[in-house]
């Protein structure tokens, strides 16, 4: 058996897109196993023939799906926008990328409806703003739990899905006038435009957990694509500005119904320094020049919303936590080319409350709003590093900053990444 796990070990949008795609190369499987569309994976392919790179981005469709030889899987974890997903695959097969038999669909996988979205905008109103994606996560898994979801096989009975339906959006017509006064849904509409998904979907559906324990008897290689970051887990993260799901190693084996025995190894993908998308506290974030300058240089707008990321620099207080949690056992760092042209380099190693200096990340929000980051500064290196192949070419300032986070982290440092295309990629000896 073998799988390893790819997570984000911060807010999301560290790079796993790249690094996925990169990886999948030696792999037989890519498979999502939660969140939905609120994930926007960016992955640049070679230029073909002397065109220009194209440049995707990934939502639903694991980012294994460039590699011919990958088949991909939607998991049960996974909540799933049937308009999204029809976007998405029309996208795709518009550049010449056959999915038809390399994409399989969990049959217990969970709908994002309409009325999903609908809610999510109308919470997002209220005083308690999180910033979501507005893609109807939250609502959709709001529904999973109370257990009044719909599931992409009840799409599949035409009557089981108009009852379903039927019911839900009265729940939510009733939500809608007396509680928000709002208009109401028309329900006869949307029973119509997701009565039409079943033909489409229907090739894809499958039990993706049996699918995926047969494959691990048989000696395949699976990788599992995590969506968002480890800071953004609904158990884990820094509730409530966090998503719905659980982002970490373990919702790995239970949003694909693979077991832990069947984990080899859990890759952290961390940028090299930190970005928010949405609101909720951030230590590091730097409201100043140099936060703008890494939004700027790295070209920090949100790949699923466009909206500015908050930029701060590396915080190794949240990257342990979150490498314990996960059981990380090697790091990815990307985006290191991003810090070329600074000449002064932070690294968080340590939060202090007043004069008490904090043993451990705290979760709870009113903690975390109070913490003063403890810096290590590392004098920057001043030079491009984007054409750069091997490790030992990279400046020695660059393999300090990079060696003195592996130590700080006791994490392995594995690859390092200097641009956004999968060649920009470098392994890393072993110290
Ligand atoms: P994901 O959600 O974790 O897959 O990350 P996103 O795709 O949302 O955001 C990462 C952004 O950084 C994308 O625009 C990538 O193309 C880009 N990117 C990934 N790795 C690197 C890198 O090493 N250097 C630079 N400059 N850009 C990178
Ligand atoms: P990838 O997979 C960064 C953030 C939102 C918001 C919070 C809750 O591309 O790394 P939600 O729509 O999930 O209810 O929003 O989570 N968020 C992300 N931030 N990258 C993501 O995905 C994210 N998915 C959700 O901005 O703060
Ligand atoms: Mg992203």
């Amino acid at each position: 058996m073998s799988v390893q796990i790819i997570v984000g070990a911060q807010w999301g949008d560290e790079g796993k897109g790249k690094i996925v795609d990169h990886l999948s190369e030696k792999v037989d499987i890519v498979a999502r196993y939660q969140g939905g569309a609120n994930a926007g994976h960016t992955v640049i392919l070679p230029p073909v023939r002397g065109q220009a790179p194209r440049q995707f981005v990934l939502h639903l469709i694991p980012s294994g799906i460039f590699h011919r030889h990958v088949l991909c899987v939607i998991g049960n974890g996974v909540v799933l926008d049937p308009v999204a997903l029809m976007d998405e695959i029309g996208q795709l097969q518009e550049a010449g990328i056959r999915i038809d038999g390399r994409l399989l669909i969990s049959h217990n996988a969970h709908l994002i409806m309409p009325y999903h979205k609908r809610l999510d905008a109308i919470r997002e109103e209220g005083a308690q703003k999180i910033g979501t994606t507005g893609r109807g996560i939250g609502p959709s898994y709001i529904d999973k739990y109370s257990r009044t979801g719909i599931r992409v096989v009840d799409l599949l009975d035409r009557d089981v899905l108009c009852a379903k339906l039927k019911q839900n959006l009265e729940t939510t017509n009733e939500l809608l006038k007396k509680v928000y006064d709002r208009d109401e849904l028309d329900v006869d509409r949307i029973i119509a435009e997701y009565e039409d998904f079943d033909k489409k979907i229907d090739p894809y559906i499958t039990d993706t957990a049996d699918y995926l324990n047969r494959a691990l008897s048989k000696g395949k290689a699976v990788l599992a694509e995590g969506a968002q970051g480890a800071l953004l887990d609904v158990d884990h993260g820094t509730y409530p500005f966090v998503t719905s799901s659980n982002p970490t190693s373990g919702g790995a084996c239970t949003g694909l119904g693979i077991p832990p025995t069947a984990i080899d190894s859990v890759v952290g993908v961390v940028k090299a320094y930190s970005t928010r998308v949405g609101n909720g506290p951030f230590p590091t974030e730097q409201l100043n020049e140099t936060g703008e300058r890494l939004r700027k240089i790295g070209g920090e707008f949100g790949a699923t919303t466009g909206r500015p990321r908050r930029c701060g620099w590396l915080d190794l207080v949240s990257l342990s936590y979150s490498c314990r949690i996960n059981g990380i056992d090697r790091i990815t760092v990307t985006k290191l080319d991003v810090l070329d042209s600074f000449d002064e380099i932070k690294v968080c190693t340590g939060y202090k409350v007043g004069n008490r200096v904090l043993a451990r990340f705290p979760t709870d929000v009113q903690t975390l709003e109070k913490v003063q980051p403890v810096y290590r500064t590392f004098s920057g290196w001043n030079e491009p590093t984007s054409d750069i192949r091997r490790f030992s070419d990279l400046p020695s300032k660059a393999q300090s900053y990079l060696r003195a986070v592996e130590r700080l982290l006791k994490v392995r440092l594995w690859l390092v990444s200097v641009g956004a295309r999968r060649d920009q990629t470098l392994s890393v000896p072993r110290r």
